[in-house]
């Protein structure tokens, strides 16, 4: 095997869920001693590389889905993967079993945290396609944190119905969220009953979404989290700009941030 890149630490697949035939979860654990304490924060990515046949190392960006934790000496991330048919990395992740070894980046990073949203939000919206939803399911765990918000809302849109992934994961979150968590699935391509059709924007912009969640949309309150597809994000951020909401900085308070995949 060729030497471990810098920035990259020898982990383990213990555990393979498969959603659909394209879409699965893989939980990893390296060594807790490679990481900080936690060795993430909710919201964050890491990199996962694997060497292709040319014995060269494939690395990519991956959100994790769990709460950020160590046990036993190890440091544990989960990460939900859609394989990509003609992918570089995507299709030998799907390879992955129980027990094979993947490497993870040591160097989690990314701003799409509890943190960054302002003080003065009050209703949270979490607006995903795809695997997009992974960092939101972390940022949920993180209970007594949103413990802040009046209302977290979970907007995830997909394609298809099968593509609607963590459904026990989400109903034990409402449960313990006791009402304060909102759950809207969107799904495109096929007519599903208990979720709405059509694309982010567009309800966002009709008012479907607002209505599906029982929570107003304001200029004072809302604040909007945009993972997933750029297409989705682009067109989300032109729809919440025609509404009259701003993009979020660091030195002037808005109302969305966002966090592209390709
Ligand atoms: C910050 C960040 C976090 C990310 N988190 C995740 C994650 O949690 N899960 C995940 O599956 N991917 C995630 N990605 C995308 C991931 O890094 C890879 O780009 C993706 O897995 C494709 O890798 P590949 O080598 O198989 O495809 P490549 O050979 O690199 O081909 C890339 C093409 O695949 C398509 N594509 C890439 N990512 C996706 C996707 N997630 N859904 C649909 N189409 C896609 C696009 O058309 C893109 O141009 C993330 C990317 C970024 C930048
Ligand atoms: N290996 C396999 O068997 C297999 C099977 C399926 C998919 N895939 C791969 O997975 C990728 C698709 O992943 P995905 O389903 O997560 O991707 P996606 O194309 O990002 O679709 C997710 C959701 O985003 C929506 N969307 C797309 N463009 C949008 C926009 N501009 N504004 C708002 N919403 C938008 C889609 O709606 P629309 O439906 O209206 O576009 C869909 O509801 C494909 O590129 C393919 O490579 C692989």
């Amino acid at each position: 095997m060729k030497e471990i890149p810098l920035g990259f630490v020898s982990g383990t697949v213990v555990n393979r869920t498969d959603w659909a035939a394209h879409l699965f979860s893989l939980e990893v654990h390296a060594p807790a001693s490679a990481f900080p304490s936690p060795p993430f924060i909710a919201g964050q990515f890491s990199k996962l590389a694997v060497q292709d046949e040319e014995g060269e190392w494939v690395r990519r960006a991956y959100s994790m889905v769990n709460k950020p934790c160590i046990e036993s000496d190890k440091a544990i991330f989960e990460f939900l993967v859609i394989e990509i048919p003609d992918g570089k990395l995507t299709p030998l992740l799907g390879q992955l079993s129980q027990g094979d070894d993947v490497l993870v980046g040591t160097l989690p990073s990314g701003f799409m945290t509890l943190e960054e949203v302002p003080e003065t939000a009050k209703d949270l919206w979490m607006l995903s396609t795809g695997t997009g939803i992974g960092p939101f399911i972390s940022i949920l765990e993180e209970i007594e944190q949103c413990k802040r918000f009046e209302h977290l809302i979970l907007v995830h849109a997909v394609r298809t119905k099968e593509e609607l992934v963590y459904k026990d994961k989400i109903m034990s979150l409402l449960k313990q969220y006791q009402g304060k968590l909102r759950y809207v699935p969107i799904v495109s391509r096929e007519p599903v009953s208990g979720a709405l059709s059509g694309r982010i924007p567009q309800q966002l912009q009709t008012g479907g979404l607002a209505t599906a969640a029982h929570v107003p949309l304001t200029e004072q309150g809302s604040f909007f989290y945009l993972c997933g597809n750029p297409n989705m994000v682009h067109d989300t951020r032109d729809a919440l700009q025609i509404m009259g909401y701003k993009k979020h900085l660091r030195r002037e308070a808005g109302h969305f941030s966002f966090e592209n995949y390709w």
